[in-house]
């Protein structure tokens, strides 16, 4: 479903060249949960936002649904899978602040063309609990609220891989284990590849597997929870 090989990233600084990532090769196959864990700076973010496309490596190839090389493509054609097969939820949410709830959900699926868009978008609001709050702009909306309205944007596309960084970083315990049973309902539901970014060692140790990146290399599997928990 992804694979990576020898990813490398490098960015220029005004220190001069700095390595975030080397030698990142992975396989995460179709359907499964994959936790990526590592202290805060290891490249997390980073390595997320290449697999998801969003951002090219310096070096290395990434696979996409064992057909598209996305390192071989231009950003136009990127953006195209994407819309296609991938669904991100931002740690920061990142709602439209000028949409409601509701519209921020169907955008996507509008962006395609979907005519049904409306009515996926509700379904979706009605299964996070946000049936009476379609209306609402993201600023009348609580974080968890927020959070739920990202993560039915994330599904309203149907995508084949759901990459999620810290989807619970920002909420308080409760609504962070209902966000998490949540993602799971529809990972379920809908077969989705879940890969998602996590310092929560309750939602990690719910994945299929975790993958831990140390300054920027991934260690090799398998890794014992008690040391993922041990990084906090
Ligand atoms: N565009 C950039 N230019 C320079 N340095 C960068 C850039 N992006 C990331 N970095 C650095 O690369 C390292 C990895 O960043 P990244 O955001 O991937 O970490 P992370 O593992 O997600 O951390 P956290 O858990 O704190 O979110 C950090 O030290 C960061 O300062
Ligand atoms: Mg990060």
């Amino acid at each position: 479903m992804i694979k990576a090989s020898g990813v490398t990233k490098k960015v220029n600084t005004s220190e001069g060249p700095l390595v975030i990532l080397e030698g990142i090769d992975l396989e995460i196959n179709q359907g499964e949960s994959v936790a990526i864990v590592g202290a805060s700076g290891s490249g997390k973010t980073t390595l997320l936002s290449l697999l998801a496309g969003l951002d090219s490596p310096s070096s290395g190839t990434i696979t996409i649904g064992d057909r598209y090389e996305i390192t071989q493509m231009s950003e136009a054609e990127r953006a195209e899978v994407r819309g296609e097969m991938i669904g991100f939820v931002f740690q920061t949410f990142q709602l439209l602040g000028s949409l409601t709830a509701l519209e921020n959900v169907m955008l996507p699926s509008e962006l395609r063309g979907d005519a049904s868009a409306a009515k996926v978008a509700r379904d979706l609001l009605g299964r996070v609990g946000l049936e009476h709050r379609t209306g609402h702009y993201p600023r009348q909306l609580s974080g968890g609220e927020q959070q739920r309205v990202a993560i039915a944007r994330a599904f309203a596309s149907d995508p084949s891989v759901l990459f999620a960084d810290e989807p619970t970083g920002n909420l308080d315990a409760n609504t962070g284990a209902k966000v998490i049973d949540l993602l799971f309902e529809l990972n379920a539901d809908f077969g989705t590849t879940l890969v998602l970014v996590t310092h929560d060692a309750r939602l990690a140790a719910r994945c299929d597997r975790q993958l831990l990146i140390e300054a920027g290399k991934h260690l090799p599997e398998p890794q014992s929870p008690a040391r993922v928990e041990a990084r906090g």
